[in-house]
């Protein structure tokens, strides 16, 4: 292994991410385990150069003590303990004082390496990836977002065909978005791709279906019961890839963390189709996720995507999803994205889209009277999609793509944009 590892035992704080960050701001791995480990699991992770005993505050959890097991006191390891205050935390690691503390430790007592680095983790991850699944195979979803392609590559790179892609396209999927995973991975990565068309069957049951929650239900759902026909078609698959990422885990809690809500990578499929979890990235951040990308070869458009909800499109053909409104949503979605592209906003707005009504209004076009749809804009900056106030893009571009989706996009007679901070609104329309 080429990583030396700091453990975190996390006993009630809700500052761990902020520790390990400022380890591996160091240059340092660092791992977040329940404070129940065994020693035999704490000895089994290759390369424990120390551990850090991360206490909330009196290390009380729902009223109750929580403590290590003694046994881990006779590992050996250079061992400190942090108890805090939590509200106080944050500004704790990130003030100097705090900084040379750890780096006593992780360094001087505990005699770290700085070797935490992409091109290592992904060798690291290469090697365990090869000892969980031997000869054996491994099945994985793949969207085709950022997640799921930074799993796959590495999968890809650790067990070649041993990997079975299963790309479901649902039919809400951005312009040339399935195009774009075949050409990477069955044509650049050779990989072992198999392509549902789902089109017909997606957009049959969601036919008349205007309730939001309804349609995310549809689409949700279906998507199991695709993935889980591919899944009985194949034979002599024991293994399940995910793109599970760090804050995947702390959204659905952890031992000592609350829920905060279900996940949707977390689970899902039928009891009697067991699998065994393959789950490399379960450690990353976002960033880190993306840096393994690019480390891995991946086109940027891929990596550097902006985030798109699971029901994709779906959510912004308003409404009951009709053809011709889902077919504005992607080719007035796909201008924006060019056009953005372009005006170099891409880089810098968090996230923009169009979105489509179900209603229609009046306009004309050559003197005669049209009765079409309307495309709105939407552009957002936020930090962590709780809030969100709006990018005040530039008039002459925003005249531009309104110009063109009016010229390009059929059935549209008008172009608005959305000036709403979340809250009162939220990002997405639905
Ligand atoms: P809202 O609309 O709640 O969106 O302000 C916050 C962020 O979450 C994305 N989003 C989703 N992501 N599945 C996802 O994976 C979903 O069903 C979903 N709905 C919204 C949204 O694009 C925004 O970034």
């Amino acid at each position: 292994m080429k990583q030396d590892v700091i453990v975190i035992l996390d006993l009630g704080s809700t500052e761990n991410t902020v520790l390990a960050r400022a380890i591996r701001d160091l240059g340092v791995y660092s791992e977040i385990h329940p404070h129940d480990i065994k020693a035999e699991e704490l000895k089994a992770i290759k390369n424990v150069k120390g551990v850090i005993l991360n206490g909330g505050e009196n290390r009380v959890v729902d009223g109750a003590a929580v403590e290590v097991l003694p046994e881990l006191y006779d590992c050996g390891f250079p061992m400190i303990s942090i108890d805090h205050p939590t509200s106080k935390c944050a500004k704790q690691y990130a003030s100097i004082p705090a900084e040379e503390e750890l780096k006593k430790f992780v360094f001087d007592e505990c005699g770290a390496l700085a070797n935490w680095n992409m091109k290592n983790f992904i060798e690291d991850q290469v090697q365990l990836i090869r000892e969980q699944v031997g000869d054996r195979k491994v099945l994985l979803a793949l969207s085709g977002g950022v997640d799921s392609s930074v799993v796959a590559a590495l999968l890809i790179k650790a067990i070649g065909k041993q990997l079975v892609c299963v790309h479901v396209n649902h039919g809400l999927m951005r312009k040339n978005e399935s195009e774009s995973v075949i050409e990477v991975f069955q044509n650049q990565l050779n990989a072992n791709l198999i392509y549902v068309d789902a089109v017909e069957r997606f957009l049959g049951k969601l036919e008349g279906v205007a309730d939001p929650e309804e349609k995310r239900k549809i689409i949700g759902s279906e998507f199991i019961r695709v993935f889980e026909e591919e899944a009985r078609k194949l034979e002599g698959i024991d293994f399940l890839g995910q793109g599970t990422i760090y804050p995947d885990i702390i959204e659905s809690g952890t031992k000592t963390a609350k829920m905060v809500k279900s996940h949707h990578n977390v689970g899902g499929l039928p009891e009697d189709l067991q699998f065994e979890l393959v789950e490399p990235l379960k450690q990353l951040f976002k960033d880190e996720v993306r840096a393994c990308g690019v480390e891995l070869g991946l086109p940027a458009s891929m990596v550097y995507r902006q985030p798109f909800p699971g029901p994709g499109l779906g959510v912004r053909c308003l409404g009951a999803i009709t053809r011709d409104r889902l077919e504005a949503v992607r080719e007035s979605d796909a201008i924006l994205r060019e056009e953005f592209e372009k005006a170099g906003l891409d880089k810098k707005v968090w996230q923009y889209f169009t979105v489509v009504p179900d209603f229609k209004s009046v306009g004309m076009k050559n003197h005669a009277r049209t009765f079409q749809y309307m495309v709105i804009i939407r552009a957002i900056n936020t930090i962590d999609a709780m809030t969100a106030t709006i990018e005040c893009v530039d008039w002459s571009i925003l005249q531009k793509i309104t110009d063109r989706i009016l010229a390009e996009v059929d059935n549209v007679n008008r172009v608005c944009y959305d000036m709403s901070p979340k809250p009162p609104a939220t990002i997405e329309f639905e």
